[in-house]
């Protein structure tokens, strides 16, 4: 449809039915679902909805599959008066029904191929079923792995989360002008606008407390990199910006959102988030609660009925201009506009079953390559790993067996279409002796099965590791370890006097060191999904060589929360030479460094990287070419990561003592030599000032290459105006 269609359709549509499209309701409050049914009744009068109301409603929220959105979609097309039809929306977050591995881990595949193949997967299954819009990709900047939803992240680096939310998007929207055509394609929401990874002491949906300026540096980037990307939708945090509610703050979301960032779509709120302003204490009533988050430019109200039940109100009243719902809804119609749903308001589904395109072998697979590609190998001490396909294996633990290893979001997943780690690995090695053991207690009877399973074989291999429901929303952790037993276990088996290898299945970063001393090989799987035990045995057994680099931190202890490596210096850094002393910024339990730093991860490979020389000098807004040239010294093929790192020494705030400012994974064979380049322009060089302006100073800057935060080669250029 064309736009001035789309403009003129605004202008015949009642007040009553521009305040309902504001209104996104879940599936089971419409007729025609074919979900909960007998839910409607109460609900409906709880929320005090009427026939209008959910007659007109603009989305719905989570459908259940393709037949459900056909069924509401019919049903309500036959009362709308406009026939203005339904958008769909769901969290398909890390795959539909095929699972791929949690956002985390993704970020640690440091591959945005492999993350754009996820989310072209994830759209692939989700508009087969009905979908039209994920609440995906969640680009929250993370640095503390209390916070439940770190596993919905890709990290803690600012450029990382940038380019994998490019990815992201990219994957799931495809050329974002012809959604209406793609019908394989859906629209990305960005969430959660904005700084919502920051909650306090890791506490979901705690405060949010940060300068305006690290707000622009770090937290900012992702989001916008999406936006420009073209995601279709962002939605609002739950928590307070500089004092304000993320969902009412006009500043964030008139100024920064739709002004600098000049993002025209539609911004949603989260669940509940408008009625929520009230319990901040920012709105005395859902009536203000409407019109400030109205007022802010939020054009959709998620699962609360402020808007629909007080817009009226307010602008009979004067209160509130009804020009600023007109631009909502218009932004609204858009959306669906854009979707195609205008022409087919079912996207190809109505007489066309596309069940075939879900869970397919190709789509596994992919989901296979990319658990591979996440995982990070933490230790592999005497080089156990990888495997032999003979080798007699004890897998011991709680997910040897557990079919729970699908991750937070599997909103869609089913737990009976997973391959669990005994599964996996039973396809690959020939001797296969399971104990299965509980997740929170080792009982005297464990030990003794556990010992008499490891006496014929020749390595055990431990799998270790959280339930889903201990992360994700609302799974805060104040400590953020296993439970004691899994620990107790690792020190038990080390007693058996077999080579031992812990697989980790998690979704955070987690107090590994007792782990990383107990075993010989550690190696970290985070939730795989729906593939996780082939992926398992595919690295177990060397059919793939792990390549993945962590992308957030490994605190040595709880206490240690928040370490990130981009990190300010202080007046008194701890360096090699001062250490031991007493008045410097350090611990006296432990080292200042993370358990495991950004970065980090090993390979079976083992690669030899060199730098050409760089210029000494550089000119102001002038670009740093980088050359590096990687070689494959092992015999076994393998990746690796190649990481380029900024750090500007004066400047005329503090700068971090590391930034990561470009990154390639690279696939070499056993002796392959490959040379990359990277181009650092002035923009890499740039950072927010104290007066918010992004500034390239000039000054001495470090080049750091390498293949971890930690291990890398310096060098220095100077920045300056030469001719
Ligand atoms: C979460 C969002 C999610 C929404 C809809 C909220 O509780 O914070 O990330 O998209 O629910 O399910």
């Amino acid at each position: 449809m064309k736009q001035e269609k789309v403009q003129e359709l605004v202008s015949q549509m009642t007040l009553d039915e521009k305040i309902a499209q504001c209104l996104q309701l879940s599936p089971f409050l419409f007729k025609g679902t074919n979900k909960n049914a007998e839910l409607t009744g109460p609900l409906l009068q709880e929320m005090k909805l009427t026939d209008a109301h959910t007659e007109n409603a603009g989305s719905v929220l989570g459908s259940s599959s393709a037949l459900d959105m056909i069924g509401i979609q019919e049903a309500y097309l036959k009362t709308n008066r406009l026939g203005i039809p339904l958008v769909f929306m769901a969290d398909v977050i890390h795959g539909y029904k095929t699972v791929f591995p949690i956002p985390l881990a993704l970020g640690c595949s440091f591959d945005r191929e492999t993350v754009r193949v996820m989310a072209e997967v994830s759209a692939l299954e989700a508009t087969a079923d009905g979908h039209h819009v994920t609440f995906s990709p969640m680009l929250d900047l993370v640095r503390d792995p209390r916070w439940g939803r770190v596993m919905e992240s890709t990290g803690e680096d600012p450029f990382l989360n940038s380019e994998l939310g490019k990815a992201m998007v990219d994957g799931y929207q495809g050329d974002a002008s012809k959604l209406n055509e793609n019908l394989e394609q859906m629209a990305a929401c960005v969430k959660h606008f904005a700084a919502y990874g920051a909650a306090e002491a890791g506490l979901e949906y705690n405060t949010v407390n940060m300068s305006t300026r690290e707000l622009y540096q770090n937290y900012l980037p992702a989001y916008n990199a999406a936006i420009q990307a073209g995601a279709k939708l962002v939605m609002t945090a739950f928590n307070v910006v500089d004092g304000i509610p993320a969902t009412m703050n006009k500043w964030l979301n008139r100024d920064v959102l739709r002004g600098e960032m000049e993002f025209d779509g539609v911004l949603i709120s989260d669940w509940g988030a408008v009625a929520e302003v009230i319990n901040h204490g920012t709105a005395r009533n859902p009536k203000e609660a409407a019109q400030f988050s109205m007022e802010a430019g939020v054009d959709l109200e998620m699962m609360t009925t402020c808007y629909i039940h007080e817009l009226k109100g307010l602008i009979e009243e004067g209160k509130l201009s009804e020009n600023l719902l007109d631009e909502a809804v218009l932004r609204m119609l858009n959306l669906k506009n854009d979707l195609g749903l205008f022409e087919d308001p079912y996207r190809g589904l109505k007489n066309n079953d596309r069940t075939k395109d879900i869970l397919t072998d190709e789509s596994r697979g992919k989901a296979r390559a990319a658990g591979v590609e996440s995982a990070v190998l933490l230790e592999n001490k005497s080089r156990l790993l990888p495997l032999a396909k003979e080798a007699k294996i004890a897998l011991v633990g709680p997910l040897a067996t557990s079919p729970d290893i699908l991750g937070g979001w599997n909103v869609y997943g089913e737990e009976k279409d997973g391959i669990n780690v005994e599964t996996g690995l039973r396809e690959v090695f020939e001797t296969v002796e399971v104990v299965s053991t509980e997740y929170t207690e080792l009982s005297e009877e464990d030990k003794v099965a556990v010992k008499a399973a490891v006496q014929n074989m020749d390595v055990v291999v431990l799998a270790l590791g959280e339930k889903n429901e201990w992360g994700g929303e609302a799974g805060s952790l104040a400590t953020i370890r296993l439970p004691e037993a899994q620990y107790q276990l690792a020190k038990f088996v080390q007693t058996l006097g077999k080579p031992v290898v812990i697989t980790l299945f998690n979704g955070r970063p987690l107090e590994v060191k007792e782990l990383a001393e107990s075993s010989d090989a550690l190696l970290e799987l985070w939730f795989p999904g729906t593939e996780a035990g082939r992926v398992t045995a595919d690295l177990l057994s060397g059919a793939s060589n792990p390549s993945g680099k962590l992308s957030m931190s490994f605190p040595q202890t709880t206490g240690q929360i928040p370490v990130y490596y981009n990190h300010l210096r202080t007046g008194r850094p701890q360096t090699p030479e001062n250490k031991g002393e007493r008045y410097v910024s350090h611990y006296l339990d432990i080292p200042n460094e993370p358990f495991y730093p950004f970065g980090y991860g090993k390979s079976y490979s083992e690669f030899e990287l060199k730098t050409s020389s760089l210029p000494k000098e550089l000119n102001l807004g002038e670009s740093l070419h980088v050359e590096v040239t990687i070689k494959n010294i092992s015999d076994i093929a393998g990746k690796e990561v190649i990481q380029v790192y900024l750090q500007d020494v004066t400047a005329s705030i503090s700068r971090p003592v590391k930034e990561l400012k470009a990154f390639e994974k690279v696939a070499l064979q056993a002796g392959e030599e490959k040379t990359v380049t990277f181009e650092l322009t002035s923009e890499a060089f740039s950072f927010y000032n104290h007066q918010l302006e992004k500034v390239q100073e000039p000054g001495l800057h470090r080049v750091f290459v390498g293949t971890s935060s930690e291990d890398v080669d310096v060098f220095e250029v100077e920045v300056g105006g030469y001719v």
